[in-house]
């Protein structure tokens, strides 16, 4: 048996610590034999001294064995997940994996409803009318074998030991600790199954990691966490200097979703779709190298086929395809209010995440598990960085049931952009690949 006080010291001193010890703290923790303080502790040493690759991968693993693993051998073929680390207006979710189911990739994919300035993907989908989010194990299995894609409510208790440390970690400023976060994100995507996983690392103002050497290290160490387990890895690093596309909500992003799967979306948005799905066929072994893969992606955009095959789950989960069609079935704000300039000039900068409180703050997302979402609320943005815009004219559209919590969305969406009078270039949007062979950059 260890002695909790020996293994802190032992960290606090910069040692790597065996499978056994961490095991011991990790499961120690879970069942409440070792106290908050003591734990506590341990995660501060960690974040100052970090842990080798090793012992990422083993903290990874016990969390993992913590709960339950997704089994999803009933589904033939090589299912592949995506996952990004979270930026405004994310609608990636939407486009990508019907693009990739209909280019030959498997997409059996459960997803959280999540707590942020938007719902989740599976909020999101909720916008479809009569779409099922949870679905029996069976109609699962059934759906994705047949027609290659299903989006589900996550119901198995993943990684639970995750969430009892990020807990602790969220009140004793120790979240922001690589190999603490790599792990906690891994044990997630590693417990829901899939054989290979491609990763969105986001960087920048709206992004958990601001800066890119974060993102990068990252990145690095969730690629060997994975491949460590056996599964196929890929990570792109991504910037998120400003909101992805140009629609934040619920309801609002199934739209630009769909403008997009049709080749008429936002161009940031359309692209790394495109590059993060090519990824994703690649290492299913479904395209024979990343140029054919980029082709089949973009084929699934002008062919029209990515877009038939989100109608096509839509029906086989319950909802109303012909809400893909006549995007005036999805819900609908009360009222369109235009958010003015003050003034002429050049965007320059837009606070991401504060764009994404002003959606939150006309009902788009969730603070508790329990409260409500208004999936027809959110911001629809006309200006992004580098546009020149004129007094007056609209920076953004409000789409708005509630005239109070307008009013606060509008005064935190406007305090969110700055415009300058001089001329500024879109900022820089891919950064780098990062695989089992190193680092390209972008
Ligand atoms: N997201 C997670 O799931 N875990 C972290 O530690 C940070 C972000
Ligand atoms: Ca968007």
């Amino acid at each position: 048996m260890f002695s909790v006080y020996e293994v802190i010291k032992k960290k606090r001193d910069g040692n790597a610590l065996s499978k056994e010890e961490i095991d011991f703290m990790v499961m120690g923790f879970v069942k409440g034999e070792i106290p908050d303080y003591q734990m506590a502790a341990f995660l501060m040493a960690v974040f100052f001294k970090g842990m080798t690759a090793e012992e990422a991968v083993n903290l990874t693993q016990c969390m993992v064995d913590s709960g339950e693993k997704v089994d999803l051998s009933a589904i033939k073929g090589f299912k592949v997940d995506k996952h990004s680390t979270g930026g405004v207006g994310d609608t990636t979710s939407l486009v990508l994996n019907p693009l990739v189911a209909a280019s030959g990739g498997i997409v059996a994919k459960m997803t959280g409803r999540g707590l942020g300035h938007t719902g989740g993907t599976v909020d999101k989908l909720e916008s479809i009318p009569g779409f099922q989010v949870e679905l029996p194990k069976e109609k699962f299995v059934e759906n994705v074998n047949k027609i290659h894609i299903a989006l589900i409510s996550q119901t198995a208790d993943l990684a639970p030991a995750d969430k009892k440390i990020y807990a602790l970690r969220d009140a004793t400023a120790t979240v922001d600790s690589i190999p603490l976060i790599a792990g906690s994100i891994m044990s997630k995507k590693l417990a829901a199954g899939a054989d290979g996983i491609v990763l969105d690392v986001k960087t920048g103002s709206g992004a958990f990691m601001e800066k890119y050497e974060d993102a990068l290290a990252l990145a690095k160490t969730m690629v060997d966490i994975g491949e460590l387990a056996g599964r196929k890895m890929v990570s792109l690093i991504t910037s998120m200097e400003e909101p992805l596309g140009f629609a934040i909500g619920n309801a609002i992003e199934v739209k630009e979703a769909i403008q997009t799967l049709k080749g008429n979306g936002p161009k940031d948005l359309e692209e790394l779709c495109v590059n993060l799905g090519a990824n994703m066929l690649f290492i299913s072994g479904v395209a024979s190298s990343m140029e054919d893969a980029f082709k089949k992606m973009r084929n699934a955009i002008t062919d029209g086929s990515g877009l038939k095959k989100l109608k096509e789950m839509v029906e086989a989960q319950g909802g109303n395809p012909e809400a893909i069609d006549n995007t005036d079935l999805l819900p609908k704000a009360k009222e369109e209010i235009p958010v003015e300039s003050p003034s002429d000039g050049f965007v320059r900068r837009i606070d991401a995440l504060e764009v994404g409180l002003a959606a939150k703050a006309l009902g788009a997302g969730r603070e508790k598990k329990e409260d409500k979402i208004d999936l027809g609320v959110g911001i629809y943005l006309k200006k992004k960085i580098g546009d020149e815009v004129k007094k007056g004219e609209p920076l953004a559209i409000f789409h708005t049931s509630d005239e109070k919590k307008f009013a606060e969305a509008k005064r935190r969406f406007l305090a969110s952009y700055e415009i300058g009078t001089e001329r500024v270039d879109p900022p820089k949007f891919f950064y780098a690949k990062v695989d089992k062979n190193g680092v390209t950059e972008m």
